[in-house]
């Protein structure tokens, strides 16, 4: 069965137990998955490689927060948020055949939390919405490795354990692979892929980007927890994107023994290339008085959504009619002789190289 389930990507549970998680933003099937990204490639297109996307449907390589605020809909549940979110997409490439299928996700569900030491839950002075023309990414597309021990705490550690993976098994239950290499799973996921991005909750304070998308933010000292670098110090309200890839539709497909044949867009065979992407387009007012006023109590119903009494929430029906065709003359979304753009497999260790179409090996 390769078609998505939205509600049991909703069932998962945070493994972190009664973390004051404050609201989960479910976004339905994807808005457009495309060769855009208004970060990385601005005002470019093709960009480099395929992404699946979320939000907003203004999602062009020339986007801005005003006109990301021009979007007519969102897939996503919040109407007042017409942000977006991406990040690459997977395939699932069949060796003998050397092709590569589109492996389908179940939506993305995004957790804004409210965590650090500078939530007032915590005595500190209040986190603060996404400034507007706000955006940054977490997680790195040339990497293949991870080249830090885990728990050391640097900013460069807490990048590469921002990405992780969950096996989501019979009855909610999941296994982490935690090894100090962490990167794919190696088995099949009965009921998916859970692949998750922790995102920066610390600002500068003055940057709404910078050269890398990364040095104008900073993650918290225990990366869902802790405190902000004193180069960092603004605590960002926390976003925790989840989503669950359906390789469980491809399990008659692969033996363990033949290896993982799941490869994301960037041409990675790893998994170490996870990455997510964040451009904001709220209605930041809102936002802030959400933060201010909508935390909720941390119990087994915190972050409901519809318990904000500030949102105008939109059904998953309707949210899920909210679509935008590929601005990018290709089909990505079928059974393709090679990822779209110039992305051959690479193993690595090493930082894979990021190819253009002009500079492709042959
Ligand atoms: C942005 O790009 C879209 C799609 O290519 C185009 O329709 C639109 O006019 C552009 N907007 C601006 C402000 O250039």
């Amino acid at each position: 069965m390769l078609r998505p389930s939205f509600t049991a990507l909703l069932t998962v549970i945070l493994s972190t137990g009664v973390a004051n998680a404050w609201f989960r933003l479910p976004c339905t099937l994807p808005m457009v998955q495309e060769r855009i990204d208004p970060i990385v490639n601005p005002n470019q297109s093709p960009s480099q490689h395929v992404h699946t996307v979320h939000g907003g449907n203004n999602f062009y390589a020339n986007t801005t927060y005003d006109s990301l605020r021009k979007s007519s809909c969102t897939n996503c549940l919040v109407r007042q948020d017409l942000s977006n979110y991406w990040f690459p997409k997977l395939y699932f490439h069949d060796r003998a055949k050397n092709t590569f299928e589109p492996v389908p996700d179940g939506g993305l569900l995004i957790y804004y939390q409210n965590r650090g030491t500078n939530d007032v839950a915590n005595g500190g002075k209040g986190l603060k919405a996404f400034p507007k023309g706000f955006r940054m990414i977490s997680g790195n597309p040339a990497a293949r490795t991870k080249l830090y021990a885990r728990g050391e705490g640097s900013q460069a550690e807490l990048r590469e354990r921002a990405i992780e993976w969950a096996c989501l098994g019979p009855k909610n239950t999941y296994s982490f692979d935690l090894s100090p290499k962490q990167g794919f799973p190696t088995t099949n996921c009965q009921y998916g892929l859970n692949a998750r991005i922790h995102m920066p909750a610390c600002w500068d304070g003055v940057n709404l980007d910078s050269a890398d998308h990364r040095s104008h933010v900073a993650h918290l000292s225990g990366l869902d927890n802790g405190a902000c670098p004193s180069t960092h110090p603004v605590g960002l309200i926390r976003l925790f994107y989840e989503v669950t890839w359906r390789i469980d539709g491809f399990a008659s497909r692969w033996k363990e023994s033949d290896g993982w044949p799941f490869v994301y867009a960037t041409g990675d065979a790893t998994g170490h290339s996870w990455h997510g992407d964040f451009f904001n387009g709220w209605d930041v007012d809102v936002l802030q008085r959400a933060i201010d006023t909508c935390n909720s109590t941390p119990d087994q119903l915190a972050g409901i959504v519809d318990a904000c009494p500030l949102f105008n929430i939109a059904s998953q029906a309707d949210a899920g009619k909210c679509k935008k065709s590929s601005s990018v003359p290709e089909n990505v979304e079928t059974t393709l002789t090679k990822l779209p753009g110039c992305n051959p497999l690479q193993y690595g260790p090493g930082d894979a190289t990021i190819y253009s179409e002009s500079n492709c090996p042959k």
